[in-house]
C-alpha cells in the first residue's frame, strides 16, 4: 500500500481514517507495533522527552552513559531503582492489553524502546511467548555485571543508601550495572537485527509514543515505509514520523491502540 492511496491526513485524523486503518490491519499478516516511552505514559511512568519528561528534570549525561556509571555508581543505581520502583507499582493499561490481544491471535510483532517490561507482562498473562516482544534498549529488570558479563533478572529493591550496599554479581562479586542500553553504547545486534526484519517484513508499522529521536531505533518505521508499506502513528505531538505520514492519529495510545486493534 503507497502513501498516496491513504486518506487521512495528519492533521485530521477522522472516522473515515480510521476505518482505512483498520482496514490496513486486519488485512495485515505481519503488524509490526514500534513503541517507546508514551506507550506507558498513561500507566503512569514518566517520558523522556516532551511535557512532564524525565530529561527536562535530569541530565542523561549524569545517569544514561558508562561514563556517568563510572563516575558515580550510586547515582545512577538510585536513578534506576527509583524507576525499577515506579513500574512495579504501575500495571500495563488498555494499550499493551490491545496490542498482546491482537499477539495472542498471531502476526504481530513488538519492537520497544521501552524498559518497563509492560508489554512482556501484558503478553504473559494472555500466554503470548515472550519472543514476540523486542525490547531493544533493555530491562529494569535485568542486571548485568560490570567484570564477568553475566546477565540475570532482578526485580528486588534497590539499596542505593552507599556504594557498599549495590548490587553485586553472585558468581564473581563485582558491581552489577542495570541490563540497558546506555547513550554512546551499541545495541544487541542480534535484537536489532530481529527488530529490523520485522519492519522489512511487516505490511503495516504501528509507530506508538515515541519521539523518534533516538537511532537506530528511530529508523524502524522508515524501513517499513521505504518497502512501500504503510506506517500509522499514534501520538498526541507530531514527530519526524508524522510528518511523513498521513495515518497519524492525535492523541493517547490508550484511546487509539484499542480502537485500531479490536
Ligand atoms: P520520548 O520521551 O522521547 O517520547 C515520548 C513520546 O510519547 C513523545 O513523542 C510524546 O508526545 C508521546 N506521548 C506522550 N504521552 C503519550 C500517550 N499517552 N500516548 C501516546 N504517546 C504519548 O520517548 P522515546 O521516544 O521512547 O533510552 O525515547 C527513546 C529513548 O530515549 C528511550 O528508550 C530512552 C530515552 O533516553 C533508554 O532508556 C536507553
Ligand atoms: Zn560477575
Amino acid at each position: 500500500m503507497s502513501q498516496e492511496n491513504l486518506d487521512a491526513t495528519a492533521d485530521q485524523p477522522d472516522d473515515h481514517g480510521l476505518a482505512r486503518a483498520r482496514e490496513l490491519v486486519n488485512a495485515a499478516a505481519h503488524v509490526l507495533v514500534f513503541t517507546g516511552a508514551g506507550m506507558s505514559a498513561e500507566c503512569g511512568i514518566p517520558t523522556f522527552r516532551g511535557a512532564g519528561g524525565l530529561w527536562n528534570r535530569f541530565r542523561a549525561e549524569d545517569l544514561a552513559t558508562p561514563t556517568a556509571f563510572a563516575r558515580d555508581p550510586r547515582l545512577v543505581w538510585e536513578w534506576y531503582g527509583w524507576r525499577r520502583g515506579l513500574v512495579t507499582s504501575s500495571r500495563p493499561g488498555r494499550a499493551h492489553a490491545a496490542v498482546a490481544e491482537r499477539a495472542a491471535r498471531g502476526g504481530l510483532t513488538v519492537v520497544t524502546q521501552n524498559v518497563d517490561g509492560l508489554h512482556e507482562r501484558s503478553a504473559r498473562d494472555r500466554g503470548v511467548p515472550p519472543h514476540h516482544t523486542i525490547a531493544l534498549h533493555g530491562s529494569l529488570f535485568r542486571t548485568r555485571c560490570t567484570d564477568c558479563g553475566n546477565v540475570e533478572w532482578d526485580e528486588s529493591t534497590v539499596d542505593s543508601s552507599g556504594e557498599e550496599t549495590l548490587p553485586r554479581c553472585e558468581l564473581c562479586g563485582s558491581l552489577l550495572r542495570p541490563d540497558i542500553v546506555w547513550f554512546g553504547e551499541a545495541l544487541d545486534p542480534e535484537l536489532l537485527e530481529r527488530a529490523f526484519r520485522s519492519a522489512r517484513e511487516a505490511d503495516v508499522c504501528i509507530v506508538v509514543g515515541t519521539s523518534a529521536r533516538v537511532e537506530p531505533a528511530a529508523s524502524i518505521p522508515r524501513v517499513t515505509r521505504a518497502g512501500g508499506r504503510a506506517v500509522i502513528e499514534i501520538n498526541p505531538e507530531s514527530t519526524s514520523v508524522s510528518s511523513r505520514e498521513r495515518l497519524a492519529f492525535r492523541g493517547g495510545a490508550e484511546d487509539w491502540l484499542p480502537r485500531l486493534l479490536e
